[in-house]
Formats: C-alpha cells, structure tokens, sequence
C-alpha cells in the first residue's frame, strides 16, 4: 500500500468533519501517554484520544485480559451466562453508585444512551426526553435527538426521534440566562423544574453531570441534588451520561459521587475498558428492572457483553485500584487546575479555566469584558476557520496533542500521567495560546 494516509482518507470517512483536506496523521505505535507517527515522530496524549485511554496505551494487565479470553471464549451469544459476565455485574455493584445493580452491556456511549432512552420510554410509558443545549450523547437517531449542540442539527427536520426538549445548561461563566452564581439560586436547574410543570409526556431527563466536550462545565453544589429532587417530584426518570465522567476522569469513580445523588440510571462506556475494546454500560435500580419481570425487554445485539469487552473491563478495575488512579486523578488534578489557571493571568484571549479532576478546560474569548467567544457552533458547522483549531495544530507540531472544539480545549490526559507530562503538555499550550492574544 503506498501512502497510508491518502488511501485512509480516499476510502474511509472521516467523522464529524468534512471531507475536503481530511490527512489523519499515520500512527504506528503508542505507550503510556505518547504516541508516535509513521515518522517516529512522539506526541504527548494530553486528551487521552477522545477522553477514553484513562490507563493510557499498551497496559498489559487489559491486554492480558483480552489475550487469555479472545484463547478461552472469544464469542458467546448474550443469553448465557459466563464466569466474566457474572464477575464484572459484581464488580461493578462495588464502583458504581448504590441501587444501580441491574446492567445492560452495550458497545459504545451512543447505544447505552439508546438502551437507556428506550427502558425509560418503557418503564414510564412516556416518551419525551429532557436535555440541555450543551450537551453530547450519542450519534445515532436517538441520541443525536437528545445532543444539544450543533452536530444534531444536520439531523433536522427529519431523521431523527420527535420529543426531545432542551433546557439551558449550566455554565456559571457564560450563562445562558445571564444570571451570576449564587445569586441566581441557581435559575437554571429551576428551569428544569419549569418545563416538567408545563410537560405532561416526559419520561427521562438525561445530562452529563459534568458535561464533557461542550467545555467541562461543572455544576454548583447545589445542582444536582436539586435535579434529582425535581426529577423524583415530578416522577421523571433522572438519567446520568457519564460515558466521559465517568471511571475516575473527574477524581470520583462516578461524577455524580461529587454530590452523592443517585441516578435511575447510568451510561457510561470509554473508561470502562480504558477503550482498548468497545464496551458501553446502561445500568439501572432494581425498581426499573422489576419492570421487566413481567413486561417483555425489547432490545438487544449481537455483541452484547462480548466476551472480549467484559474481559478487558475486568482488567481496566482491576488496574484502576491498583494504581489508585481514582486518588490520582484527584491529586494531579489540583496540579494541573494550578498549572492552567496560571494561563489566565499571562494571556488576555483566556476567558475561563475550569475543571475538576483531571478533567479542565481552558475556554478562550476576544474580550474579557463581554466574555465574547472567538467562535460559535454555527461557525464550526459552516467549516469556517477556528482560532482553537489553529493553536490545536500549533500544538501538534510540538508534539502535544489536545482537543479543540469550538471555543475551548478539553485536557483531560490519561490518569497515568506524571507531573513533568502535565508541565510539557501546558507548556505547549501555553506557547501557541500568544496566537490568539493578538486576534481579538
Ligand atoms: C457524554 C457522552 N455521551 C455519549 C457519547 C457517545 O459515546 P460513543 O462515542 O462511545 O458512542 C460520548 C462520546 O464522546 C460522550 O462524551
């Protein structure tokens, strides 16, 4: 084969992007937090992929895993029962928040959210889904119904699932009421409370308790205790996407742990198995599962709980408490959060540093004063250049790789990394931010 990157590029579609001057960087190999390109080229993992590799590349103990099952059982349909999928169900009851001990394996974030959408419409007998507009579950018709930001809208009018209602998002530095915590009573987790008043259909209200790749927004304490409340008023099913929060990424095993509320149900899947195979999680109370004790369970694939998922998320716990990564996450956390806020006091185009965990952003704006963004959703889904994908590539020449999306950077490196990582990985952020202090 010649050239690896152009028969990539002419014969597979690159996702979420247009296709136009699409040139993946070939990749060879990777360790702990470093990959390296075709060239020998190594580049610092500072987003752990799409905030998935949390134990970081080639670690043996998943490996292992996976090896030992693919010779043992590399196959097996979901109806019966194996040693690992009753030893990972009990795992599982340990890590996960209390109640939720009945688990539907899935094989991405996108079909825990579908799995979790369709047990509350049957659950319930009600249909409409609750989401906020800063918000991503999931690509299918389902889950980009329920996706707040821009990459639903392609999807409009038509292919995708009717009721499905937004409300406003926490972010306390753009707020999308133009409140100011705490003063507002936090109005926005009211709103909420609002729209369940004046709905009579809704089944579930599905958020990120931390939202993810829409720029880390982090709830006040208040949150989501009083989302929960609001969700038990009004007998609406809370549902947690924890598919980027989850499995220590924010310093608790679960992000909703911070605030000790328990969902109805949980998704999550990256962590899981520190994404060396695909694995999704919808897991549910035992009050929903008795539903289905006389009700029939429609749903179901061909590669659920595959043999090789389960085994190697048996692996990804193991090692997760053996290096106590979840104590790490928080630890190095507070190191990098320092390391960050720094950045706002050197450079007028940084906005906003926030993040918990190892889970940050650094969120940019042209003016500090009016917190007005570089750019927009409408901007990036128009393919108009972004400033952050300007300093992203700036990055990548020095050997530092990091999400960019819209107006912000999602750092959120393996747990694995070490303090010297964290320092190369700001300073190159630091570096090539000095673009946009001059473009506002
Ligand atoms: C919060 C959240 N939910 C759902 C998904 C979809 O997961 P997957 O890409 O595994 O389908 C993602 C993916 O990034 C996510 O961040």
């Amino acid at each position: 084969m010649s050239n690896i990157s152009e028969v990539t590029s002419q014969l597979t579609f690159g996702t979420w992007r247009f296709q136009k001057n699409w040139k993946p960087l070939h990749i060879v190999d990777a360790e702990g937090c470093w990959f390296t390109d075709s060239a020998g080229k190594k580049y610092l993992d500072f987003c752990a992929q799409l905030m998935c590799c949390l134990l970081g590349h080639k670690n043996q103990a998943v490996i292992k895993a996976i090896t030992d099952q693919a010779q043992k059982l590399s196959y097996i349909a979901p109806a019966f029962a194996t040693t690992e999928r009753a030893q990972l169900s009990e795992l599982l009851l340990q890590v996960l928040p209390a109640g939720l001990d009945k688990f539907f394996y899935t094989t991405s974030g996108t079909e825990a959210n579908e799995a979790a959408f369709k047990i509350a419409r049957m659950v319930t007998g009600k249909s409409r889904i609750i989401s906020r507009y800063r918000s991503y579950h999931g690509s299918t018709m389902g889950a980009i119904a329920a996706t707040g930001d821009f990459r639903r809208w392609f999807m409009e009018p038509a292919s995708k699932i009717p009721n499905v209602t937004f409300a406003p998002e926490v972010d306390c530095y753009r707020c999308p009421l133009h409140h100011s915590y705490p003063q507002c009573a936090v109005a926005c987790v009211e709103y909420i409370d609002h729209i369940l008043q004046n709905e009579n259909d809704v089944a579930a209200v599905i958020v990120e308790p931390v939202v993810g790749t829409n720029g880390i927004l982090v709830p006040p304490k208040e949150y989501m205790p009083r989302l929960r409340q609001i969700c038990d008023d009004h007998k609406v099913l809370l549902i947690a996407d924890e598919v980027m929060s989850g499995w220590g990424r924010t310093g608790k095993w679960f992000a909703v742990d911070h605030w000790d509320v328990k969902p109805d149900i949980l998704t999550t899947a990256k962590g899981i198995t520190s994404a060396y195979v695909p694995l999704g999680l919808c897991a549910t109370t035992t009050e929903i599962a008795k539903h289905f004790d006389d009700h029939y369970f429609a749903h179901g694939h061909t590669y659920e709980a595959h043999p090789l998922t389960i085994a190697a998320a048996i692996g990804a716990i193991g090692e997760y408490k053996r290096l106590n990564l979840i104590e790490r996450a928080e630890e190095m956390g507070q190191y990098m959060g320092e390391r960050l806020r720094a950045l706002k006091e050197k450079h007028n185009c940084v906005g906003d540093v926030r993040g918990i965990g190892l889970f940050w952003t650094v969120d940019l704006t042209k003016d500090p004063a009016t917190k007005a963004p570089f750019n927009t959703f409408k901007d990036k889904a128009a393919n108009r250049p972004l400033i952050v994908d300007q300093i992203a590539a700036e990055m990548m020449k020095n050997g530092v790789f990091i999400q960019a999306w819209v107006n912000h950077f999602i750092i959120a490196p393996p747990l694995i990394i070490t303090k010297e990582e964290i320092d190369t990985g700001v300073d190159a952020l630091d570096a090539a931010l000095s673009m946009a202090d001059d473009a506002g």
